[in-house]
């Protein structure tokens, strides 16, 4: 029998609704918070049976049947678990990996790594002298290291210890690399990632710990360092506290998304406990997809300035791609929800909130303060921006109030409008747009050269053209993984940019390279964030993979070369290394690798013979 991962279990128990689905078979009326209907169960005529939607169980108060979705499923049809836990998946449209895999999760020393390296965070926070900076920093912010314990918030200290305490419990530094726990510096050398910095955990949806966002206690770059990504840890698809705040969030039936760490302990802290962050990127289509779980509205309560308003509109519409209402909550200028609630507390926060308005609504307001409505010349450029907020609404109600509320605010005649939106930029497909681009062709180079240095293109225009996709590969991304010299210079160049989009070359780089720039921010990109969020992912991948692959054919070299246990342990540790590479790039396993483990094996033949 083949087992189902637990978070996947999770994720469907999450997404069920349990009362359509016990609503299809039990006729049930509401009674305050529950719903009652009679029990299917020992066929009872009086409303005895009830569903607990909030709770997502049911109960009957006469033969006492009680369960979650997946026992309703097991005793009404005579279901085992697991075909259960299928039935519901294939009703909430989660596809539940088809596993092969026997016994433990081959992730699990990597928990294992970071557990440990969480708990010894902790405890410094709390009891080591040379933390004494780092409680007096959470002091000084008004937080207590008593009421702050469930973040179970860390420290990493500058001096030496971690890595000896980490040895001395039996981990060992590949682990640890994998783990983002140590990193490796450009001469070589293997430190702690972190040093200096107050330590907020970062979990998955079952609660352990992935990662970290590690705060620096003074002034300096980058304020905020985050783990690396890694096999346990997608920064795409976490979202910081969503796993204390998912009954919150579904008990009230919307989600409050800030900006950081510390906007989250914050409004917690003061009893608000429906509050997640992304890692300190946009909103991604995956941690969209993941809040509908949980709840039908969001409330995007970020800055108010440029940057903010930006990054709201970006979320907001992702969220309409996932069918979520959206509402924005304007926080007065230089405030952040933290600074906010610290200085009025819960009063000023539930104001703010109180006065929030659908995300459409607040679009118009901004357009029509800066007199967009006014004049016939403004109304076509405001138009064009409403316009992306109602193709993305994805409930065809929402985008029938929308397309109505715009039609009425512009003089615009709604089948006009409807027509309009209609015409959307070209479907979105599985490759995201842009990697199968027409390219001029490119120097001289294998064919597989060439399809990397197209991938090395996509990934300079997307750096070219926003510092989100630049401070993204400074967090967890390496510049050799640009393989063409002249692009890799490129790339470093660029990496040291912390503005918007650098359309125009720094004047201090050679006339060749700064006509090789004005040509990649000149071609064509996808304009919309998602499409380059999907560029991004997918080159990104790419040429990680790519760079890990050929560290692991350049092994074939030293293997060649070997001789006697020097040769068996380094063919030993590249038959390791391909298991590692075929568990995290399956997909370019099969490509990539296919073609390595042929030249691989003539290579050993070749020794051989
Ligand atoms: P902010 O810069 O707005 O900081 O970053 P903040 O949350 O107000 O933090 P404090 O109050 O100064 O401590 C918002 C979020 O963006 C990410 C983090 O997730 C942070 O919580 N961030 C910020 C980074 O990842 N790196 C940075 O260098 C800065
Ligand atoms: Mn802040």
């Amino acid at each position: 029998m083949s087992m189902i991962p637990d978070e996947v279990i999770e994720q469907v128990r999450d997404s069920a609704d349990l009362l359509t689905i016990i609503g299809e078979s039990v006729d049930l009326k509401r009674t305050g918070s529950d719903y009652r209907g009679p029990c299917p169960f020992h066929g009872g005529q009086h409303r005895n049976f009830a569903v607990i939607p909030k709770k997502g169980r049911y109960y009957c108060f006469v033969c006492k049947a009680s369960g979650d979705v997946f026992s309703w499923y097991m005793k009404r049809f005579g279901l085992d678990y697991p075909e259960a836990v299928r039935e519901v998946a294939r009703k909430v449209g989660i596809v539940i990996p088809e596993s092969t895999r026997q016994g433990p999760d081959p992730r699990e020393p990597l928990f294992q790594a970071v557990a440990m390296a969480h708990d010894w965070f902790a405890r410094q926070l709390r009891d080591a002298p040379d933390a004494e900076d780092a409680r007096r920093y959470l002091l000084g912010r008004d937080v207590e290291l008593e009421t702050v314990e469930p973040f179970e918030l860390g420290f990493a200290p500058r001096a030496q210890g971690f890595v000896q305490a980490m040895k001395a419990l039996g981990l060992e530094e590949p682990v640890m690399l994998e783990a983002g726990l140590l990193a490796r510096r450009e001469d070589g050398t293997i430190i702690p990632r972190f040093r200096g910095r107050l330590l907020f955990p970062i979990h998955d949806l079952r609660g352990r710990v992935v990662g970290f966002g590690g705060r620096l206690l003074g002034p300096g770059e980058p304020k905020y360092l985050n783990s690396p990504e890694s096999p346990i840890f997608r920064k795409g698809q976490t979202l910081y506290n969503l796993h204390a705040a998912k009954n919150a969030i579904r008990r009230d039936g919307a989600v409050i998304v800030v900006e950081g760490y510390f906007d989250v302990l914050r409004l917690v802290l003061a009893g608000c406990e429906n509050v997640v962050a992304p890692l300190g990127t946009a909103l991604t289509p995956d941690q969209a997809g993941l809040l509908k779980r949980y709840a039908p509205q969001a409330i995007l309560l970020l800055d108010s300035d440029m940057a903010g308003l930006r990054a709201t509109f970006r979320a907001g519409d992702e969220l309409l791609r996932h069918e979520t209402r959206v509402k924005v909550a304007t926080l007065p200028a230089g405030e952040d929800p933290d600074s906010l609630v610290q200085r009025g507390g819960l009063a000023a926060l539930e104001g703010i909130l109180g006065d929030a308005v659908d995300i459409m609504e607040r679009k118009i307001q901004l357009l029509d303060r800066k007199g967009w409505f006014s004049g016939i010349e403004h109304r076509r450029d405001a138009l064009d921006r409403l316009l992306p907020t109602i193709r993305a609404t994805k409930d065809p109600i929402q985008r029938e109030l929308y397309l109505s509320l715009v039609a009425e605010r512009s003089g615009v005649d709604k089948k006009v409008l409807e027509h309009e939106a209609a015409e959307a930029p070209a479907p979105r497909t599985a490759e995201p747009p842009g990697l199968r681009a027409a390219e001029p062709p490119s120097s001289s180079g294998s064919p597989a050269r060439k399809a990397g240095s197209r991938t090395e293109q996509q990934m300079l225009r997307l750096l070219i053209t926003d510092n989100e996709w630049r401070s993204r590969w400074r967090e967890s991304m390496q510049t050799e993984w640009f393989q063409t010299p002249s692009y890799r210079a490129l790339a470093e160049v660029l990496l040291t940019l912390r503005e918007p989009g650098v359309a125009v070359p720094p004047e201090t780089l050679s006339d060749a390279m700064r006509a090789e720039w004005l040509r990649l921010a000149s071609s064509d990109i996808p304009l919309d964030y998602t499409g380059q969020a999907n560029l991004f992912a997918a080159a990104s991948r790419k040429l990680e993979a790519r760079s890990e692959f050929q560290t692991w054919r350049e092994l074939n070299e030293r293997i060649r070369q070997a001789t006697g246990a020097e040769k068996s342990a380094l063919l030993a540790l590249k038959d390791q290394k391909a298991r590692e590479l075929k568990l995290k790039y399956p997909e370019e396993f099969r490509t990539l690798g296919f073609q390595a483990t042929r030249r691989g094996r003539r290579a050993t033949q070749d020794a051989d013979g």
